[in-house]
C-alpha cells in the first residue's frame, strides 16, 4: 500500500508499505478520502513539538472497514466510518470524567501514531464511527474539523442572544461560525481576519459583520459602534489576541481559546475579574463525533462549503504546499485514494 511518510522534517515520501493487520480491538480502514490540516503541515515542516519521526500523517479521514482484529464483530466489515484521532487510556483522571482529549496518555492518530494519509490505517474499533449514507464521502472527511468547533462550543455554550466575535476565518474559524449560526442560532456573529477573501468566506458561512484588521484595530471598530461581544472565540491564536479580547468583552462574557503558542501574553487580573470574564480552552474533541454526525445529518452545518480543493494521493506534496501558501483560495484541501 502507499503511505505518505514524513521521514524527518522537510522529507516527505510516498512509501510502499505492507498492508497492516488489525490488532486485537482494532479495525482496518481502507481509506477513501482525507483532509489536510495545519498540523499536518507543521509536522512536515518540523514545527509540531509532539511529533515523532518517521510518521504517517493525517488525522482527518474517512473510509470503509475491510478487516477487524480479535474481539471486534465481523459485522463491522463494510461499514463506512470516520476515525476519531483521540486515542485515550480510559482510566486516568481526565478519562474518568469524560475528557479523553486531555488523557494523560493521549495518543493522537497522525501525530503520536501513524495516521490516515495511507491506503489502509488501523485504529481502535471504538474510534471508528459509522457514517450514515446520507453524508457523502467528502463531507464525512469534515467530521473531525467540525468536532473541534463542537468541542469549543461545548465549553463556551453559545446562546441565541450572544453577540459573538470570532478571530480568524481559517478552517477553524469557519467551522465555528457555521456551528454558531446553524446549530446554536447565535443572533450576531462578527468576524475579524486580515485576508479579505477569508472574510468573504466567513460571510458565506454565516457571519454578519466583517472586520478586516490589517490596518484597523478590532477594539477601536467595536468601540466606535458601541458593540460589546458577549462570546469571543479566538481561532487565529496569536498571543496578542487574548488580552485584547478581555479588554473589549462585555461584562460576564465567555472567551474560548484554542491556540498552542508558547509565547507569553500579558494579562492582568483586574481586567478579567472586574467583568467576571470566563476563559475556556479547548483541545481536539472529547467524544463529539456522534454530535457532529447528527448536525450533518440534520443539515445544520454545511461541510461542502468549506471544501475548496481535492487532489489524488500521489499529489500530496503539491496539495500540502498549496494549502500552506494560498490562504486566499484554500480552506479544506482533500486527498482522494484508490482512484
Ligand atoms: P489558519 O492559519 O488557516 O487560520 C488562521 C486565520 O487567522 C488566518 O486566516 C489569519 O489571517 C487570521 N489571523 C491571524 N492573526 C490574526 C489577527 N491578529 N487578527 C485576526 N485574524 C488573524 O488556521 P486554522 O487551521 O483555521 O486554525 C486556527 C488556529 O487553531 C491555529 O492556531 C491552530 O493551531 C489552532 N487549532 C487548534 C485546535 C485545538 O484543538 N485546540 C485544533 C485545530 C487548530
Ligand atoms: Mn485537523
Ligand atoms: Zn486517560
Amino acid at each position: 500500500m502507499k503511505s505518505v511518510v514524513i521521514q524527518q522534517p522537510e522529507q516527505l515520501a510516498i512509501e510502499e508499505r505492507p498492508i497492516p493487520q488489525p490488532q486485537a480491538g482494532e479495525v482496518r480502514i481502507r481509506v477513501c478520502s482525507a483532509g489536510i490540516c495545519g498540523s499536518d503541515v507543521h509536522i512536515f515542516r518540523g514545527h509540531n513539538p509532539f511529533a515523532k519521526y518517521p510518521r504517517v500523517i493525517g488525522h482527518e479521514f474517512f473510509g470503509i472497514i475491510d478487516a477487524v482484529g480479535d474481539g471486534v464483530e465481523n459485522a463491522r466489515i463494510g461499514e463506512r466510518v470516520v476515525a476519531d484521532p483521540v486515542v485515550n487510556c480510559g482510566h486516568c483522571y481526565p478519562c474518568s470524567i469524560g475528557r479523553p482529549n486531555v488523557c494523560t496518555e493521549l495518543q493522537v492518530i497522525g501525530v503520536h501514531r501513524d495516521g490516515g494519509f495511507s491506503e489502509y490505517a488501523c485504529v481502535p474499533a471504538r474510534n471508528a464511527y459509522l457514517v450514515p449514507t446520507r453524508i457523502p464521502d467528502a463531507e464525512a472527511t469534515m467530521i473531525e474539523p467540525f468536532s473541534i468547533a463542537a468541542n469549543i462550543c461545548a465549553q463556551v455554550k453559545p446562546q441565541p442572544n450572544d453577540i459573538a466575535l470570532v478571530y480568524g476565518a481559517g478552517p477553524m474559524g469557519l467551522t465555528v461560525i457555521q456551528a454558531l449560526r446553524g446549530v446554536y442560532g447565535v443572533a450576531k456573529i462578527i468576524v475579524a481576519d486580515r485576508i479579505s477573501e477569508r472574510l468573504q468566506m466567513a460571510q458565506d458561512n454565516g457571519a454578519d459583520r466583517l472586520i478586516n484588521n490589517t490596518n484597523v484595530d478590532v477594539a477601536d471598530v467595536l468601540a466606535q459602534e458601541n458593540i460589546r461581544p458577549t462570546l469571543i472565540i479566538d481561532a487565529a491564536c496569536h498571543p496578542s489576541i487574548l488580552p485584547q479580547a478581555i479588554a473589549l468583552a462585555s461584562p460576564a462574557a465567555r472567551i474560548g481559546i484554542m491556540g498552542f503558542s508558547s509565547e507569553p501574553c500579558v494579562l492582568n487580573q483586574q481586567s478579567i475579574t472586574s467583568k467576571e470574564i470566563a476563559i475556556f480552552s479547548s483541545r481536539l474533541n472529547s467524544a463529539r463525533f456522534p454530535q457532529v454526525i447528527e448536525w450533518m445529518t440534520e443539515k445544520k452545518i454545511h461541510p461542502e462549503k468549506l471544501i475548496t480543493h481535492s487532489f489524488p494521493l500521489e499529489q500530496v506534496r503539491d496539495a500540502l504546499v498549496l494549502f500552506e501558501q494560498d490562504q486566499k483560495t484554500c480552506c479544506k484541501v482533500l486527498l482522494s485514494f484508490h482512484q
